[in-house]
């Protein structure tokens, strides 16, 4: 069968409603990958909207405008647009989201062309092209994740906060967006939340989580299921005594 046919069969993945799991029996197919959700995954091209134009006000604040000169310094004299990244980050965490105004600004204070920069922010999932709310829920569906029923706490949070992936709450306090491997596979499955890792949920979890962010707290990252970090979920294998220092096992005349 030709490639052709079996993309063509699918769905598009940007036109594709968001799939509801409501019906615990409805498993996801395993070649389903994270959809186009309308945050960092939104559509490639960018649609001038009353709130999202050319003439959107942004203009980085002073103190960010010296943020911008430490992360340039951290790179080769004349090679200022390899600061793309964590300067589009910067007006990001500035602005909420990134309009398309602020994508310009970084191309204009960077002196690169725009273009090479809209490149960098609709390749990446960590840069949202339209708001989001205060809470932004990233859940991991990639393979780790999934075999270890990240379905479970997609299916939680949607029920939790009433909404579907690529949606926010009228309150605008929770963004629900699906991603793929964030990269904390060993503690999978995992959500992102702004900054913080929640790890080794189950749905209770992820409940309780948006329960404290609903009043105000903070809940603490990490694992939920009680191990340190990444170590084995059934305790120390190895590495169990404490290190031996410089010289151990080093010849005594040398
Ligand atoms: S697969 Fe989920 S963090 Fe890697």
């Amino acid at each position: 069968m030709r490639l052709g046919h079996r993309v063509s069969a699918r769905p598009s993945l940007c036109s594709a409603r968001p799939r509801q799991y409501t019906d615990p029996t409805v498993r996801r197919y395993l070649h389903k990958t994270a959809r186009c959700n309308g945050a960092g995954g939104a559509l490639f091209a960018h649609r001038d909207t009353p709130s999202n134009n050319p003439d959107t006000p942004f203009e980085f604040t002073a103190e960010n405008h010296q943020r911008i000169e430490v992360i340039i310094g951290n790179y080769p004299e004349g090679h200022k647009a390899a600061a793309v990244i964590p300067v589009l980050d910067l007006a990001q965490r500035q602005h909420g989201w990134l309009p398309i105004s602020a994508m310009n600004k970084v191309a204009e204070v960077l002196e690169m062309p725009a273009m090479r920069v809209y490149e960098v922010a609709t390749f990446y999932t960590m840069y949202n092209r339209k708001p989001v709310g205060k809470y932004h829920i990233q859940i991991c569906t990639t393979t780790p994740c999934m075999l270890r029923d990240s379905d479970s706490i997609l299916e939680a949070i949607q029920k939790k906060l009433g909404i579907h992936v690529g949606e926010t709450t009228p309150d605008h306090l929770f963004t629900l967006t699906e991603v793929e491997c964030l990269g904390a596979c060993v503690n999978a499955p995992m959500v992102q939340i702004n900054d913080n890792y929640y790890e080794d949920l189950v749905p209770k979890d992820i409940e309780s989580i948006i329960d404290d962010l609903k009043a105000g707290k903070n809940p603490n990252p990490g694992p939920r299921n009680g191990r340190l970090s990444c170590e084995p979920a059934g305790g120390l294998t190895s590495l169990t005594e404490p290190p031996k220092g410089p010289g151990f096992g080093v010849r005594a005349d040398l």
